[in-house]
C-alpha cells in the first residue's frame, strides 16, 4: 500500500488527471452569464403526496451550442426539487425509461430498508417501482440518486441528482428565508470534464478508480458559472455536494461571513460563523447569506486539502481558488433580513447511551490486479472496509432497532467520506478532538480523514432482503468494494 504522500505524487505525474478547475483558470476570465437554472420544485402535499419521477437519457447543453446526452428524473438532467412534510405519507412512482438497470435511494431519508432503493432494489428498464415513504422527522436537505451496484458512479455523473426538502414547520417558526427559487435556493455543486463535442467524459482509468472521478470544470444545478440574482437581504443556500469524489472547499470572493444553520439531518442548535466550509460528498449544509450590501459576489473553490498535491486547482498551483458562481443583488425588497440566534434543541451526544462499539476500517490501498474491478482497471482501489469487499450476500453487522452505538471510521489511503443508510449520527471526535461546531449536528455523511468516532441511531427496520447500506461516498470507491451492509431488528 501506498502511502498518502506517494499516491499524491504517482497521481500528480499522470497526466490524464482531471484536476478541478483547470478549465476555468485556463480560460482566463468568466463572465458568469449563464443564469442559475433552478429545478421544478414538487410540492408533494399539492398533489396528494403522490408524485411521479420518470427516469430517462436527455439532452443538455454544458457548453454553448454543443449539447451533451444526459440522464435526468422528469428532466433532461438532474430531477426536481420534492419537498415532502413531516407526517406525510408520499407514494412514489418511479419509471425507469433508462436503457440500464437502476435503484433510487433516498440519500438522507429514515424510512425503512424495503423502500431506501439499496442494490438490492432494482427497476429494470421498462419497470415502474412505487415505494410509499413515511415522512418522521425533522426539516432537512435531503437527496436522491442511483445506486445500481457497478453502475452508482457512472449513473450520477449522467446527471441522476434530485433534492428533497424535509419541512416540519420550523422554518415559518424561525422566521428563515423558504421562498423557493428566491430567497431558499437549491445548489448543486458538481464535477465534470467535457469532450471536445461537449459531452461528458466519464474517466474510468486506474486514476479515476484510485482517486475517484474529478472533473476539470465546477457545475451549480448543471450550469458552468452560472450567476443568480438574490434579493438584498438575507438568502438560505441549500449546498448538496453530489460530485463522485471531489470536496469543495468554498468561500465567497470578499471573504465574507456567512452562517451555516443546517447539516445533513437537519438545524444545527445555533446559526455557525464561518468564512469557509469544506463540503464532501453527499453532504449537505445550509447556509444563510447576507447580500443586504447590495454588492456582487462569487463563489469559489479553493485547494482541497485531503487530497495534497493532487487537491491544488490549477495544474502550475497559480490559482488557488477557482470561481464556482456569482450573486447579484436585485432591487427588490428584502424578504428575510434578520437571523434568529438559536435554532432547535439538540441533544447532548453521549458515549454513555450506545450498546456497543464497532470499528471500520476503510482501505482504499492500491493494487495492480485486473480482475478486482472489472475490465476498467490497470489499478485498482481495493481491499474494502475491514478487509472485506462489498458482497451482495453478505450481511455484515446486525444492529438492534431503538439503540445507539458507536462506531469508530479509520481511513487509510486517503480521506473517505462515510456514510449510513437508514440512520443518523452525532460525530463524537474527529481526528481525536470534539467537533467543529456545524459538524456537532445530525449527520448520515462525514470526510473521515484519519479517525471518526460516530453515535449512531438505529430506529429503521432493515431485513436480510432489504439491509442498509454503509460506504465510502467516493462512488469509484463505492463501486470499488469500500462498502458493508447492516440490518436492523
Ligand atoms: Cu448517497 Cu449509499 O448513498
Ligand atoms: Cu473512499
Amino acid at each position: 500500500m501506498l502511502t498518502r504522500r506517494q499516491f499524491a505524487i504517482g497521481a500528480a505525474a499522470m497526466t490524464s488527471a482531471g484536476i478541478v478547475g483547470r478549465r476555468i483558470a485556463e480560460s482566463g476570465a468568466i463572465d458568469f452569464n449563464t443564469p442559475l437554472p433552478i429545478p421544478t420544485l414538487i410540492d408533494a402535499a399539492h398533489q396528494g403526496n403522490a408524485v411521479s419521477l420518470k427516469i430517462a437519457a436527455g439532452r443538455h447543453a454544458f457548453v454553448h451550442g454543443k449539447p451533451a446526452t444526459t440522464y435526468g428524473y422528469s428532466a433532461p438532467i438532474l430531477g426536481p426539487v420534492v419537498r415532502m412534510r413531516r407526517g406525510d405519507k408520499i407514494e412514489m412512482t418511479v419509471e425507469n425509461a433508462l436503457d440500464a438497470v437502476t435503484t433510487v435511494h433516498w440519500h438522507g431519508l429514515l424510512v425503512p430498508g424495503d423502500c431506501d432503493g439499496g442494490p438490492q432494489q432494482l427497476i429494470r428498464p421498462g419497470d415502474r417501482w412505487r415505494p410509499v415513504l413515511n415522512v418522521d422527522q425533522p426539516a432537512a436537505t435531503l437527496w436522491f440518486h442511483p445506486h445500481a451496484h457497478h453502475d452508482t458512479a457512472r449513473q450520477i455523473y449522467m446527471g441522476l441528482t434530485g433534492m428533497i426538502i424535509v419541512d416540519d414547520g420550523a422554518d415559518a417558526r424561525l422566521g428563515l428565508p423558504r421562498t423557493f427559487g428566491i430567497d431558499d435556493l437549491p445548489l448543486i455543486l458538481q464535477d465534470r470534464s467535457f469532450a471536445s463535442d461537449g459531452s461528458i467524459e466519464y474517466g474510468t482509468d486506474g486514476l479515476a478508480i484510485v482517486y475517484g472521478a474529478r472533473g476539470d470544470t465546477v457545475i451549480v444545478n448543471g450550469a458552468i458559472a452560472p450567476v443568480a440574482k438574490v434579493p438584498p437581504g438575507l438568502v438560505r443556500l441549500r449546498l448538496l455536494n453530489a460530485a463522485n469524489a471531489q470536496n469543495f472547499v468554498l468561500r465567497f470572493s470578499d471573504q465574507r461571513r456567512f452562517h451555516a444553520i443546517a447539516s445533513d439531518g437537519g438545524f444545527l442548535s445555533a446559526p455557525v460563523p464561518l468564512t469557509q466550509l469544506t463540503i464532501s460528498p453527499a453532504e449537505r449544509f445550509e447556509v444563510l447569506v447576507d447580500f443586504a450590501n447590495g454588492k456582487a459576489v462569487v463563489l469559489e473553490t479553493g485547494p482541497d486539502e485531503a487530497m495534497g498535491i493532487f487537491g491544488r486547482l490549477a495544474p502550475d498551483g497559480s490559482a488557488d481558488y477557482v470561481p464556482v458562481m456569482r450573486f447579484e443583488t436585485t432591487t427588490t425588497k428584502p424578504l428575510v433580513k434578520e437571523m434568529p440566534t438559536r435554532l432547535v434543541e439538540l441533544s447532548a451526544a453521549s458515549q454513555a447511551s450506545a450498546v456497543r462499539r464497532r470499528q471500520f476500517v476503510v482501505n482504499s490501498g492500491i493494487c495492480m490486479d485486473r480482475t478486482q474491478a472489472g475490465e476498467h482497471a490497470d489499478m485498482v482501489a481495493l481491499t474494502g472496509i475491514n478487509g472485506q469487499t462489498f458482497d451482495m450476500e453478505r450481511i455484515d453487522v446486525e444492529t438492534s432497532l431503538g439503540t445507539n452505538e458507536v462506531w469508530e471510521v479509520v481511513s487509510a489511503g486517503m480521506a473517505h467520506p462515510f456514510h449510513i443508510h437508514g440512520a443518523l449520527f452525532r460525530i463524537l471526535s474527529i481526528a481525536g478532538a470534539p467537533p467543529p461546531p456545524h459538524l456537532a449536528g445530525w449527520k448520515d455523511v462525514v470526510l473521515v480523514e484519519e479517525r471518526a468516532e460516530l453515535l449512531v441511531t438505529f430506529n429503521q427496520p432493515a431485513t436480510r432482503a432489504h439491509p442498509f447500506m454503509y460506504h465510502c461516498h467516493i462512488l469509484e470507491h463505492e463501486e470499488a468494494g469500500l462498502m458493508g451492509q447492516y440490518v436492523c431488528a
